[in-house]
């Protein structure tokens, strides 16, 4: 029987000082002063028309992602936890985090942010490496990227992760290497490693940058790193994710573990299960800031709502849950699709005779290989 899990609820800012050539986020370069206060009572509207999705919860964690939430002031951020705490339960102490692009980092901004209520400050940090920030179009140096994170140390906040990308044009194993140890030097609580992907419709797919590295290399790379963020004290708990004890994302382990959460903002998405019914259902929002400034909070704002088909619920649940090392349980999966653990048996034993899957009672983990190919073992559960 479908139970509703723990809910998050995400808060997408959707421009940038300028759009990256390898980002496909939902993210728009600023062109003169942006509708702050416009966005926030579309906000309003959005949530107020999502409520009855959600009555009665409570909110574990808050994610304001982007696009650059840092471009809005730390008033225009505690607007918009005070419109969505006044119709929303908080859980005390939920985890709420923002995320900045260091280039936007102003002195004495991080104070208000944290007195706004933002507990977790998640930077786009990239590179630490000046030509590869250059060729990847960041509006910031390395320089600049230390002083922002430390200016949010400074004002008390202690619960950062630093966003780096690997197998950039031009870098080899040593800068990778050497990116990952600046970062630790900064002493974060959570590490986010992402390889760069050429995503459809972004200026690097169209035009590929120089010196890319191999797979083979960026597979090197990335097992140097973990090796190297073990060592200093951060564990991979997912495929991109490292964190001390204690210190992994609530938020996004929160979606692996297939929980539910509202999505509000510009092309947000959200996930929820309805007891009632039986469903799980999906709605996002449109895209083009424009429309949304115009339209949210109407049925025009919202870009689609289906509840997932029962057949495609294992692929969608695997999708998240096979990315943690932790894995999942089987009666986790049981109560958040609402399906019976026979729905998956066949797939779980190939799985298991390729060694990609191995169980430990009702627990079932990716092995080492399953790891490595982490893509095949989730579309082993895709239906046609
Ligand atoms: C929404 S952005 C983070 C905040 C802010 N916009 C910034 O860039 O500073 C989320 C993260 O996704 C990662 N990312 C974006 N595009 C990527 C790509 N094509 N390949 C790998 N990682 C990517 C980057 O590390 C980026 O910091
Ligand atoms: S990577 Fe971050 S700053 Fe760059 S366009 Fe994407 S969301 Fe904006």
């Amino acid at each position: 029987m479908l139970i509703p899990p723990p809910l998050s609820l995400y808060i997408h800012i959707p421009w940038c000082v300028k759009k990256c050539p390898y980002c496909d986020f939902n993210s728009h370069g600023q062109s003169g002063e942006l509708p702050v206060r416009e966005y926030i009572a579309a906000l309003e509207r959005d949530l107020e028309q999502d409520l009855p999705l959600a009555w009665g919860r409570t909110v574990h964690s808050v994610f304001f992602g982007g696009g650059t939430p840092s471009l809005f002031p730390p008033e225009a951020i505690g607007d918009i936890l005070a419109a969505c705490s006044a119709r929303l339960r908080f859980a005390p102490g939920a985890e709420i985090t923002m995320e900045c692009n260091p280039g936007t980092a102003e002195f004495g901004r991080f104070e208000g942010y944290r007195a706004a209520g933002v507990n977790r400050v998640s930077f786009g940090i990239q590179s630490f490496d000046d030509g590869c920030l250059a060729r990847l179009g960041r509006i910031h140096d390395s320089a600049e990227a230390e002083r922002a994170v430390k200016l949010a140390q400074d004002a008390g906040l202690d619960n950062l992760n630093l966003d780096l990308m690997y197998a950039l044009p031009g870098q080899d194993l040593a800068m990778a290497l050497h990116d990952v140890e600046r970062a630790i030097a900064l002493q974060p609580a959570h590490l986010s490693h992402y390889q760069l992907t050429l995503e459809p419709n972004t200026a690097f797919a169209a035009r590929p940058p120089e010196g890319l590295p191999d797979e083979d290399t960026a597979w090197d790379i990335q097992e140097r790193c973990i090796e190297a963020m073990a060592a200093a004290g951060y564990a991979q708990y997912e495929v991109s994710a490292y964190a001390r004890p204690g210190r992994q994302c609530a938020h996004n382990l929160n979606y692996w573990r297939f929980g539910d959460y509202l999505g509000i903002g510009a092309g947000a998405h959200g996930k929820l299960s309805l007891g009632a019914t039986g469903e799980v259902r999906r709605r996002w929002k449109v895209k083009n800031p424009r429309d949304y400034l115009a339209h949210a909070g109407t049925p025009r704002g919202i870009g689609g709502d289906d509840a997932i088909a029962p057949e495609n619920l294992p692929f969608d649940y695997m999708l998240n849950a096979l990315r943690l090392v932790e894995g999942f349980d089987l009666a986790d999966f049981e109560s958040r699709t609402g399906l019976s653990r026979e729905a998956i048996a066949g797939e779980l034993a190939t799985a298991r005779e390729r060694g990609w899957l191995e169980a430990d009672g009702s627990r079932w983990r990716p092995t080492e290989l399953g790891r490595r190919f982490t893509n095949d073992v989730i579309g082993l559960f895709l239906r046609d």
